[in-house]
């Protein structure tokens, strides 16, 4: 025979007896391994996946259910979604479930010998560094300093005109973590310099860049080039502090003064280690805090009467109970803002998927009681966006109402894993008190001072994106001063 025909025959085989594969594996392995969504085979999985995370988890969701596998290229992406299938993924060890594969394209962005670039009793102890600069002691000195931040900046918006939040939000938060994280010095002396260099550092982190993070590529190379000088000048940061002996109250100080426990002989943190867990500590914190900080003033400006007015009054009671400072134990007790917020963040998760490495075998069983069994080796992906929209977590999902989550309804502390919009379990978000704060106190600034109007309807999510914000969308400010009666 022809061999160009062999090779045709062989190709329409090896077909062919793929789909058999697959086919015969989704109806012997029913209750046993989750079904494959691909369609097209060996493609299919990919193709779907290019198309964007959101269609195709609604798409396998319809038609499969909490659990199913897509194969991309040699790799296979396991989805658990919702409360029932979730528990392992949130609560497992690290030997079982490990972030390292997953989540190891950060690392030419924060650095060597950081977070994903060390060993799992290492990065225990980095994790350390950040609870403890982030407690409520740290906390209450963080707060004066996003007020002071946040009335500078809106100190500058005309009597009237028209923004878009999530880019004013963007700019405050920057401005906010600069001072806060990186320190008075980078705030006060190079924030120009230093918010162009991060600039660079987050255009280098495309969607390419999760599956090939030292492409050479310009978007790449200006990333490197950009961390470099960052470390350098962050180095200097930490040198004339240590040579002058001045303490200040930033988590950089922290930094500076953590010791390692259990590991390295109990050494000090090195300049280079310092420069990367600040980098880390902005890419975890900046957009989803500024997209957060958006999406709530988007909805509680659509929704007068049962978000905006609630918390306006809240704000006067506030201002009538303790004068007009905003202190840490007066945003602890904005009960109604604080729901303002979680609900903005559960009906918007800004990180769509949250992922594990599945280094050992393990077992889920969905609502309905049936049993999947997941191969070690596979990709396994949580999505807090998803899992938010689950009627039989939270009621009329698609709704936007606060009031879900004030007692007696509680939808949040219902379900185990119910709302993932900080994650959960072993690797919960650590930043969310100071997450909260920064919003609730960007929020109490700006009812205490304007009035808002949508001028278009409120934004679809910009999906393509690398955490998940609204797309554009105006709105109009006024000044007024708010009155207590
Ligand atoms: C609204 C703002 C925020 C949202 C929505 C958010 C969301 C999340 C989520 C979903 C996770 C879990 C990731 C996973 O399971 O793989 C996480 C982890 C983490 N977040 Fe946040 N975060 C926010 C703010 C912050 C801030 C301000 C900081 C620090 C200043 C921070 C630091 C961290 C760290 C260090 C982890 C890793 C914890 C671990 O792996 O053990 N986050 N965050």
């Amino acid at each position: 025979m022809h061999t160009g025909v062999l090779v045709i025959v062989a190709a329409i085989f090896t077909i062919v007896v793929a789909i058999l594969g697959r086919l015969i594996q989704n109806s012997l392995l029913v209750g046993k391994k989750p079904p494959i969504f691909e369609d097209v085979p060996f493609i299919g999985g990919l193709l779907k996946f290019l198309k964007g995370p959101w269609g195709l988890i609604s798409e396998g969701y319809s038609r499969y259910g909490e659990v199913f596998t897509v194969p991309v290229a040699t790799q296979r992406i396991t989805f658990l979604i919702g409360p029932d299938v979730a528990p392992h993924f949130f609560k497992a060890s690290d030997d079982e479930m490990s972030q390292t594969e997953v989540y190891k394209f950060n690392v030419p962005t924060f650095g060597p010998g950081v977070v994903y670039d060390v060993e799992q009793k290492i990065r225990t102890e980095q994790f350390r560094f950040f609870t403890e600069a982030l407690k409520k002691d740290r906390l209450k000195k963080y707060v004066p300093q996003f007020v002071m931040e946040a009335e500078a900046y809106f100190s500058k918006w005309e009597e009237t005109g028209v923004v878009d939040f999530a880019e004013e939000f963007s700019k405050l938060v920057t401005l906010t973590a600069a001072r806060t994280l990186l320190g008075r010095e980078v705030r006060e002396q190079m924030f120009e310099k230093v918010s162009s260099l991060l600039h660079d550092l987050d255009e280098g982190m495309i969607p390419i860049s999760t599956i090939a993070p030292y492409l050479p590529i310009p978007a790449h190379r200006k990333r490197d080039r950009a961390r470099k000088e960052l470390r350098d000048i962050f180095a200097k940061v930490v040198r004339e502090r240590r040579a002058s002996g001045a303490k200040e109250e930033d988590v950089l100080q922290q930094f500076i003064d953590a010791k390692y426990q259990n590991v390295y002989g109990g050494r000090h943190t090195t300049d280079e280690e310092i420069c990367g867990l600040l980098i880390a500590s902005l890419f975890a914190g900046q957009h989803t805090s500024s997209i957060t900080t958006a999406w709530t003033g988007l909805y509680m400006t659509e929704n007068k009467a049962i978000s905006w007015d609630k918390a306006v009054k809240e704000q006067q009671d506030m201002i009538k109970a303790h004068g007009s400072e905003i202190s840490y134990d007066v945003l602890q007790e904005l009960d109604v803002l604080h729901r303002c917020v979680t609900e903005a963040l559960r009906m918007h998760p800004p990180l769509i998927m949250v992922l594990r490495y599945a280094k050992t075998p393990f077992s889920v069983t969905t609502r309905s009681g049936k049993e999947y069994h997941i191969p070690q080796g596979d990709v396994v992906a949580a999505s807090p966006n998803f899992a938010h929209t689950l009627p039989y977590v939270f009621a009329d999902p698609l709704k936007y109402d606060p009031d879900r989550f004030a007692p007696p309804r509680e939808e949040d502390k219902k379900t185990p894993f119910g709302f993932v919009g900080f994650g959960g379990g072993r690797h919960g978000c650590i930043g969310s008190n100071f997450a909260y704060l920064q919003i609730k106190t960007i929020w109490s600034v700006l009812m205490r001072n304007f009035e808002f109007e949508l001028l278009d309807p409120v934004p679809e999510p910009e999906y393509n994106a690398m955490v998940i914000g609204p797309k554009p969308c105006r709105v109009r400010y006024t000044r007024r001063k708010l009155q207590v009666a």
